[in-house]
């Protein structure tokens, strides 16, 4: 986890440092800091909490200096606190870096170190490499110690390095993502572009072990042996309102508002006359079979992935949690076709499942939020969702618009059907109407905002939309909450179920529709609590449920993306009414880059 940013240029660091700190808070938010190169002497700064109370402490003391490096933290070896935070400086007090990854060996290396004289003083894993560059660094030739540092470590990293001697910084990544911006007479290498767009959108985005050494003159990036490479600048297309609350009191809020907009995104050019068209490396007739890969949210739409697909095209269809796929060495044939599924394009798991695929000779594919993201750029072929930035920890559009991605591969690689098509084209107009109903769902979130359990119940392709409303309670408002598939809940669940359970069905007029209808007469009979979401036509449910929320009726296959707003905004508003971080919420990052 972790972000990190450096700066250089013409302006003073502390402000720019902080600003880009805030952007990729998302990434961890335990602590953070940052190192600034002022009149000759390194300023170095650390706080344990948000970059709020970084940028607090600041204010009380005048900082020049035009480069630095900073970092926010999302404890893995250490706990939060001053002295494990970011930057760390060798014995000399000469070199800082900042690193986000994992240091595997760090053990191992800390040890050699000690016993050749080095004092480490943190508990982290990140320390040792500011130790090594100072023991690899010799005549000036800092992107030489950082070249050799780097043949030690195993695990992942993306690291920055500041030289208090020579105002240069060079960073390296290896896993871990790291590009660099480039302004006007300043230059950026950060976690991610929410770093740097509001100050540039020419990025080039680094790939592992390419040494980027950068002074007030340049920039030069070079491999490992030392030649020169020739990088692409790109143009970034999305813009700093995007990233920005525009009104809304949270992220998440507007993420969710945002979605008749997203989804609109994802589908924009790509269905006309009854065909998707999709630029994608592979022969839909040699795939015999699919495996779809993620984590989290992201896998929950795999598995709305795997109803859709099967029942489209007829290609039988797994699903695996990318954590699992990658430790249980799975079974890949020739014409198998792995699907990873990843909003941030980051996840250290689901980049782990996709190297392991390819390394066993699948064809891959991504479905991919984040433009030039680590996954986006090691599968074969992908689709990118164009949601724009998703910045609440608790993912929504991406949810949604990977659903809809999913619609239209399957409707790709079966030829177009009409029905859907003309159908999908509707659906963020009724994913507006759905949204309409935020002020109801506040009311009922009232009610049940101080409930300790919370059961969601939903069959066939609504199952993983129960597991998703589940997952979304859980992560926001810390209320106990699971997702079961509503035959499933007489088998073990209905043990629970008493006057203090509410239980939330996700019940459309679909060809389960009376069994649903069954199962809430059970949970009924023994006191539970109903929450219903039913279609606008439904007058069956209104007798058994305490609480109906009528949502837009679409296809049955579409329904999972009409299904899952109230759940967002239910969870939502419980978590707004507690009064709790929504955005930030404890212990989770956005971006799970480690394993
Ligand atoms: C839940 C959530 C996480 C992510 C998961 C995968 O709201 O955001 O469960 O879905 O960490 O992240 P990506 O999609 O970036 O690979």
């Amino acid at each position: 986890m972790c972000g990190i940013v450096g700066y250089i240029g013409n302006k003073k660091a502390t402000s720019l440092l902080l600003d880009g700190l805030k952007k990729l808070e998302y990434r961890g938010y335990d602590s953070a800091g940052f190192c600034v190169l002022d009149d000759n002497q390194f300023c170095l700064i650390k706080k344990k909490g948000k970059v709020s109370e970084l940028e607090a402490q600041t204010q009380k003391i005048s900082i020049g200096g035009s480069i630095g490096i900073a970092h926010t933290r999302w404890a893995t070896h250490g706990a939060p606190n001053e002295i494990n935070a970011h930057p760390h400086l060798d014995c000399t007090g000469n070199i800082a870096i900042v690193h986000n990854g994992i240091i595997e060996n760090y053990q191992a290396l800390k040890t050699a170190l000690k016993k050749e004289g080095h004092k480490i003083i943190s508990q982290t894993d990140s320390e040792i490499i500011a130790h090594l560059v100072e023991k690899f660094y010799q005549n000036g030739n800092l992107e030489n110690a950082v070249a050799s540092t780097i043949k030690c470590l195993e695990g992942t990293f993306g690291l920055l390095v500041l030289d208090k001697n020579q105002a240069k910084i060079v960073a390296v990544k290896k896993g871990s993502p790291l590009l660099l911006g480039i302004g006007k007479k300043q230059m950026f290498i950060a976690s991610d572009a929410s770093a740097v767009i509001s100050q540039t959108k020419k990025i080039v985005y680094l790939d592992d072990n390419e040494i980027v050494s950068v002074t007030y003159d340049g920039y030069t990036i070079k491999n490992l042996q030392g030649q020169l490479v020739d990088k692409k600048i790109v143009q970034l297309k999305f813009t700093i309102d995007q990233i920005e609350k525009r009104g809304f009191k949270h992220f998440m809020q507007k993420e969710i508002f945002w979605q008749p907009q997203a989804i609109e995104n994802t589908l924009r050019g790509r269905i006309s006359k009854n065909r998707v068209k999709l630029s994608l490396k592979l022969n839909p007739k040699e795939i015999n079979r699919i495996i779809i890969t993620a984590c989290g949210t992201s896998w929950h739409s795999a598995l709305i992935g795997k109803y859709l697909i099967e029942k489209l095209t007829g290609i039988p269809t797994e699903v695996d949690y990318a954590s699992e796929f990658r430790y249980r060495d799975p079974i890949i044939k020739k014409n198998d076709l792995v699907i990873v599924i990843s909003q941030s394009g980051e996840t250290a798991d689901t980049l782990s499942a996709l190297k392991e695929a390819k390394q066993k000779g699948a064809k891959t594919l991504g479905i991919i939020n984040v433009v030039g993201s680590t996954i986006a750029r090691e599968v074969d072929s992908g689709i990118y969702l164009y949601a724009g930035p998703e910045i609440g920890v608790a993912s929504t559009k991406a949810f949604t618009c990977q659903v809809t991605a999913l619609i239209l591969l399957a409707n790709y690689l079966k030829s177009g059907d009409k029905e859907i098509l003309a159908e999908l084209v509707k659906i963020p107009q009724k994913v507006s109407l759905a949204l309409k109903l935020s002020g109801k769902i506040r009311h009922i979130a009232e009610k049940f905002k101080e409930s300790k359990n919370f059961l969601y119940l939903g069959r066939n392709v609504n199952f993983p939309v129960a597991l998703e409303g589940a997952l979304k309670l859980k992560e926001i408002s810390y209320i106990h909450a699971e997702g079961y598939p509503a035959a499933e809940m007489k088998h073990g669940p209905i043990a629970l179920v008493d006057e203090n359970m509410p239980v939330v069905f996700i019940a459309p007029k679909d060809n389960t529709y009376l069994k649903i209808i069954s199962n809430m007469e059970e949970i009924k009979a023994r006191g539970g609590k109903i929450i219903a979401i039913v279609n606008s036509t439904d007058s069956k449910i209104k007798n058994l449920a305490d609480y109906i929320i009528k949502v837009p009726k679409t296809l049955d296959i579409l329904s999972p993306i009409i299904n899952v707003i109230p759940l967002q905004l239910l969870a939502y508003h419980i978590a707004d009414l507690k009064n709790l971080n929504v955005d930030k919420p404890r212990n989770l990052a956005k971006s799970v880059t480690v394993e």
